[in-house]
């Protein structure tokens, strides 16, 4: 954690985010493409750690690479409880049915996963209510109003409902708010809200959550 953060609750998300959106679709006109953009491009990491037997798939959606250092030490925590795991992005549409165990999570936009990985885990319903999976979910409100969990907890009830697999688990994580790696329009929403910058994700909960994950996934 780099600094204490403030708090903003899941309706000031919605409300500033749909009118900031709108005003910059009003009255963008004078931005370029370039402006719009991300001031960094994402790191879409795909790679594989340890050796074991049991063999997890971890998928993950990110927007600003926020969620690629959660997945990334969850893939770690995994390889160092004896499984071997592939970490892949939503967008390249690994196949689950080739693992023993499933973990998949993102980041959230205006209370909701990102499109990639909802359409990847919809996509794949039958496939992972056939294994044991987990989800996480990696935002800001998990820093700012960590009380709220219920609330964030609720974020992918519709996607749960309608693909009818059952998670074993699901982690809730704080995430960030590094300027250099939003949109400009991202950005204002975010000042808009006056949400505190930083870096809050905590890698020990994650490896924590992780450990405790993999022995109810059965891959340890
Ligand atoms: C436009 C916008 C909307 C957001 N909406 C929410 C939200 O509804 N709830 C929340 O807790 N965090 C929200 N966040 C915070 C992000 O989930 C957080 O910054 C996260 O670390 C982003 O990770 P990612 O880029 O890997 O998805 C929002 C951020 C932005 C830029």
């Amino acid at each position: 954690m780099t600094q204490e953060p403030k708090s903003i609750s899941r309706r000031r998300f919605v409300v500033y985010g749909g009118a900031v959106s709108a005003a910059l679709v009003v009255g963008g006109g004078g931005y370029t493409a370039a402006n719009w953009a991300p001031a960094e491009t994402d790191e879409l990491l795909r790679t594989t750690m340890g050796d074991g037997m049991s063999t997890v798939l971890v998928v993950y959606g990110t927007k600003s690479g926020c969620t690629t250092g959660i997945a990334e030490k969850i893939g770690e925590t995994l390889a160092a409880a004896g499984a071997t795991a592939d970490v892949v992005p939503a967008e390249d549409s690994p196949d689950p049915s080739a693992y023993d165990a499933v973990i998949v999570g993102s980041g959230i936009r205006v209370a909701q996963w990102h499109g990639a990985v909802k359409e990847w885990f919809l996509g794949n319903a039958s496939a992972l209510s056939a294994r044991p999976t987990a989800m996480f979910t990696c935002c800001l409100t998990m820093a700012t109003e960590p009380e709220k969990a219920e609330e964030v907890r609720a974020y992918t009830d519709p996607l749960i409902e309608e693909s009818g697999v059952t998670p074993v688990a699901l982690g809730l994580f704080a995430g960030w708010n590094e300027s250099a790696r939003f949109s400009l329009p991202e950005r204002l929403i975010l000042r808009a809200l006056k949400a505190p910058k930083g870096d809050f994700r905590d890698f020990e909960a994650v490896a924590a959550w992780t450990r405790e994950t993999a022995e109810a996934l059965g891959v340890t």
